[in-house]
């Protein structure tokens, strides 16, 4: 466990920090939850400071964007691990992709569109690509049954149909649901590969396994996981891919964040934090109504009083936690807000009013606290450069 007291006091806050030690024991559980014919993909978006952390362990990385790309590839990470994703291919990343790279990326189809465009570029370049089909589960996203049979049935040989990929949305805890999509898939896969006499060897399931991320909920991980692997167990004879984001990288973070201001009127007690919605995003939080897992420093004994956690943001929405019982609270006390791994980082509303986005530190027990990203003024992105 890291000394959260050092680290802010090195780093200042606001400041997330990923704890590489419990992503590592929170990829070894994952991966020792499935049968050995399935592996993990990690969503790059879920997080995007993780990847190298995660490499060794995980079979591929679902990559959406070329930004994605981007960092994946400058870190280093093994194009033979990609899978190039995303609803929106644009031609000329796409194009650079198939040009520069080896044929090692795979990339999925999600619409008649991209099909065309991949078989395009991959005739101009003489390229080999590995391609998923993502079936849509009615959404924007993939292809419907009808084109998932024509691409099948008309694809060049130079586009090898390695498998399916689906996913239908995150936080689904029902097992009732994912029963119900796993059964679909398998009806599915059997039926094309009956009618168009193929073998689909891979299916990429993203489940959108949930993250409980406040105090007042209960779930039996373990029993979620094991009855998800055993619904997977009627596709023994392929190789199953397990795409998950938020699973894996939420537990790992932590963001800090300081007791700037406090007052009190006639609503109650007000504490005004250095951070706010805009580096801080629980999926889930209604009105700020439910307590995430959080810890406040230096510990200190002291009688309880009840507060509401707002950001620096001058707009009333910036409320982090509303009427919380915690010890009496002092300017320069630090809240320690938890699960923050999975998409707190990129999803919040981070650039406005021009605050800073926050440094971000990794940490594991052996190589300490190492700053992976300063702070960014988003004064210059705001700035009109003229
Ligand atoms: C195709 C795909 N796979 C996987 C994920 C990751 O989902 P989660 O973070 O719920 O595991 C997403 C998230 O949007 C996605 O779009």
């Amino acid at each position: 466990m890291p000394n959260y007291e050092k680290i802010v006091s090195e780093f200042k806050t606001p400041l997330y920090l990923f704890d590489t030690d419990v992503l590592s024991k929170r990829v070894a559980y994952l991966n020792g939850r499935f049968s050995d014919n399935t592996a993990l993909v990690y969503a790059v978006k879920a997080n995007t400071f993780i990847p190298r952390e995660i490499e060794s362990d995980v079979a591929r990385f679902e990559i959406c964007s070329k930004g994605e790309f981007d960092i994946c590839n400058k870190l280093g990470i093994d194009r033979g691990k990609m899978v190039i994703s995303g609803v929106h291919k644009d031609r000329p990343s796409i194009e650079e992709m198939i040009s520069l790279y080896d044929d090692v990326l795979k990339y999925t189809v999600e619409s008649i569109g991209q099909y065309e465009l991949l078989k395009e570029l991959s005739a101009k370049y003489g390229r080999t690509l590995h391609l998923l089909i993502r079936l849509t589960s009615g959404n924007q996203f993939g292809v419907n049954e009808d084109e998932f049979r024509r691409i099948i049935k008309e694809h060049p040989a130079n586009m090898i149909i390695d498998g399916i990929e689906y996913f239908s949305g995150t936080q689904k805890h029902s097992l009732k649901k994912i029963a119900r999509e796993t059964e679909k898939l398998y009806a599915f896969v059997t039926e094309v590969e009956r009618e168009c006499g193929i073998t689909l060897r891979e299916i990429e399931y993203g489940p959108g396994a949930p993250v409980f991320y406040f105090q007042d909920e209960t779930f039996d991980e373990d029993e979620y996981f094991d009855e998800l692997n055993r619904q997977l167990s009627v596709f023994s004879d392929k190789k199953v891919y397990i795409e998950l984001g938020r699973s894996i990288a939420a537990s790992c973070g932590t963001y800090f964040t300081s007791v700037v201001d406090m007052k009190t009127n006639k609503n109650g007690n007000f504490v005004i934090l250095d951070g706010g919605i805009n580096h801080l995003v629980y999926y889930g939080q209604t009105m700020a109504m439910r307590v995430p897992y959080f810890e406040v420093y230096p510990e200190r004994r002291d009688d309880t009083e009840t507060y509401t956690l707002y950001g620096s943001l001058c707009t009333v929405n910036d409320i982090i936690v509303k009427s919380i019982d915690v010890r009496k609270l002092k300017k320069g006390d630090v809240f320690a807000f938890k699960n923050v791994g999975a998409y707190s980082a990129t999803e919040g509303i981070s650039l406005f009013l021009s605050r800073d986005l926050p440094k971000i530190v990794l940490y594991n027990r052996d190589k300490g606290a190492i700053m992976i990203r300063d702070v960014v003024k988003t004064s210059d992105i705001n700035y009109p450069d003229y």
